[in-house]
């Protein structure tokens, strides 16, 4: 029997409120209403509403789970075929022939980004992140868990709806050589406002010349304009600089979700540094997963090896692609103060909404999006996309 006195560790903790947008996705599931519209989380939707599992990955699974002879731990850097086959759909050809840049297999982008930010924290850390803001909510989260400090600046005003590119470049102007900047590489999540080709060729010059070191999260390579368009600023910048990280993450453009299945790589100034940061990249590794999970590299691998279902998979996302452009465009049309979200990239975009016409237009007509505004373009389907924006119009801000 404990003492009285006993300490009782547990109860000192707080409760945690709940993530947000996890929290989103049981309180549409619980509504019994069957007209209400899902635009929380970022999942792609086909026009049945359901989120598919991609033909290729199918087929590789059925391949994989014939083919595998063991199950007996690969290494901390995961599946070594998956990294090299990942490598050139990120940096192109040049990229993926640069022996500066080393990879490890992540669970998911968000595994590259904790172990991207274990990584500045093991090399120095009074090193700062520099974040545009809005971004993701679990960035901050993920990156000051490793006890990075991440400091905010200005990048999009939801009212205006335009980038705030003055603003970004101010802070990068102020930051300390040695920091980083985390960029969206595409499909921003919140906004969908992307920065167009002269302001990454601009942020490439400013990095380069301050000595900022680029943090990409690159996680919907594919969704925005295409596996080329998406991935042009990374390179960019990556080229431009004498250092750099990038979070790849296969879950939404290999619909994988589940499987946790990304990468992180990292260049280094020259071929020995880069092989001194694998080394911290594994040694980390293995203090958080020790392995990443197998299943979701095995299958993209298979994909990509595979000439004929890499084709059926490009074509796939190529549809997926569309689909949210052709959402786009339908939203555009319907309102002219809708009109920006054809201009937008990806998954999402921001409405000016306040919080409480989120609550109301959730109560009301069953609309789920995130409380900043933030809502899945391709949550929406054929026939409730009208609804949806009129909905929305009648509540805007401006
Ligand atoms: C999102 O932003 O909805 C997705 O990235 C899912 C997540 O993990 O938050």
């Amino acid at each position: 029997m404990a003492e009285a006195s006993a300490v009782k560790l547990f109860d000192r903790l707080d409760e945690q409120p709940s993530d947000s947008l996890l929290q989103l996705i049981a309180l549409a599931n619980a509504d019994p209403r069957p007209e209400k519209i899902d635009v929380g989380v970022g999942v792609y939707r086909d026009a049945t509403g359901g989120t598919p599992i991609p033909r290729a990955v199918k087929k590789a699974e059925a391949i994989l789970i014939e083919t595998q002879q063991t199950k007996a731990y690969l290494g901390s850097q995961g599946d070594i075929r998956f990294i090299e086959l990942i490598k050139p759909i990120v940096f192109g050809e040049a990229g993926a022939a640069d022996d500066r840049i080393v990879g490890i297999q992540t669970p998911g982008g968000c595994g590259a980004l904790r172990l991207g930010a274990e990584l500045i924290e093991a090399a120095d850390r009074q090193a700062r992140v520099l974040v545009g803001q809005p971004t993701w909510p679990n960035h901050g989260p993920l990156i000051e868990c490793a006890g990075v400090e991440m400091v905010g600046h200005p990048y999009y005003d939801a009212k205006s709806r335009t980038i705030l590119f003055d603003e970004m470049m101010g802070a990068i102007g102020k930051a300390r050589s040695g920091d980083l900047i985390l960029l969206h590489g595409c499909c921003h999540n919140p906004t969908g406002a992307d920065l167009n080709p002269d302001q990454w060729r601009a942020i490439a010059d400013a990095v380069a010349k301050r000595g900022i070191i680029p943090f990409v999260d690159l996680a919907y390579q594919g969704l925005g304009n295409g596996f080329e368009a998406d991935a042009a600023g990374t390179r960019l910048v990556v080229e431009a600089a004498d250092q750099a990280l990038v979070a790849q993450s296969c879950d939404k453009n290999f619909g994988i979700y589940r499987e946790r299945t990304g990468s992180l790589f990292v260049k280094g100034s020259n071929r020995r540094t880069a092989e001194i940061i694998l080394g911290h990249l594994q040694s980390r590794a293995r203090t958080m997963w020790s392995m990443p999970p197998d299943h979701g590299a095995a299958v993209v691998r298979i994909i990509l090896d595979d000439a004929e279902l890499r084709a059926d998979w490009n074509a796939e996302v190529t549809e997926m692609c569309a689909r949210i452009r052709n959402l786009r465009a339908r939203l555009a049309g319907y309102d002219e103060r809708l009109a920006y979200i054809e201009g937008q990239n990806g998954m999402f975009s921001m409405l000016p909404l306040s919080p409480q016409a989120v609550l109301d237009l959730r109560a009301s007509h069953g609309i789920y999006m995130a409380g900043s505004g933030r809502f899945n373009v391709v949550g929406l389907s054929d026939e409730n996309v009208g609804r949806f924006a009129a909905a929305v119009v009648e509540k805007m801000d401006g």
